[in-house]
């Protein structure tokens, strides 16, 4: 439908799931692809997948809710390839609990990982953006910010703000020729 090619992206959370099937597609249609998620040894294997189909791959393992060191890879991937052209922020877990039983620590993990490090990762690359007049950030939502259930009351909050982030920088960065969206799946039953 659309070449990527000279793209870079970098996706969260890439090493399975969604946001392999998203890698896989973004690498498909040109782009080079900076594989993210916690487990290194699963990224290279992904890695290697992708380039013995000729594709264009590397690995990125960080942790999301370690902002540092997030902050610190984007900067390198910058630095390695003059730009980061598209940010995938798709790193995202769940706890279920009822409300009365769910800790603290629980709560805290959840917002970390699904929407501060989201933030986070969006602050971090808009000014090379910026710089470019040029760039996409795809924010992973979920239809459970929307149509709620019970006994997930932090991810439902994370989601939701991960939704009213989308709208609030699409806004902010638009005069910057960047477009910010959001992608909200369906929730596996
Ligand atoms: N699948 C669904 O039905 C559904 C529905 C609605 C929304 N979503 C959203 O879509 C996204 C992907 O969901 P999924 O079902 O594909 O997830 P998944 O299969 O559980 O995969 C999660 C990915 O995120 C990585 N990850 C988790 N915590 C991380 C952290 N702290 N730092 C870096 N990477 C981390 C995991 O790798 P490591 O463990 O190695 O870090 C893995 O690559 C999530 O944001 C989820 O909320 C999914």
């Amino acid at each position: 439908m659309f070449k990527l090619n000279q793209k870079i992206a970098l996706i969260t959370g890439a090493s399975r799931g969604l946001g392999w099937a998203m890698a896989q597609s973004l690498a498909q249609a040109g782009a080079h692809v900076v594989l993210n998620a916690r487990d290194e040894k699963m990224l290279q294997q992904r890695v290697k997948e992708l380039k013995d189909q000729g594709l264009s791959a590397q690995a990125c393992a960080f942790d999301v809710t370690n902002f540092a060191k997030a902050q610190q890879s984007i900067r390198e991937i910058e630095k390695q390839w003059g730009r980061l052209d598209i940010l995938v922020a798709n790193a995202g877990i769940n706890h279920r609990k009822p409300i009365q039983d769910f800790d603290i620590e629980d709560f805290d993990r959840v917002m970390k990982t699904n929407f501060s490090s989201i933030w986070v990762l969006c602050k971090a690359v808009t000014p090379s953006m910026i710089e470019k007049k040029s760039g996409r950030m795809i924010l992973i939502g979920s239809m459970s910010a929307i149509n709620s259930r019970p006994t997930i009351s932090a991810y439902v909050a994370s989601k939701g703000a991960v939704h009213a982030l989308t709208k609030q920088l699409a806004v902010e960065l638009a005069p910057h020729h960047i477009t910010v969206n959001c992608i909200a799946p369906k929730p596996r039953l």
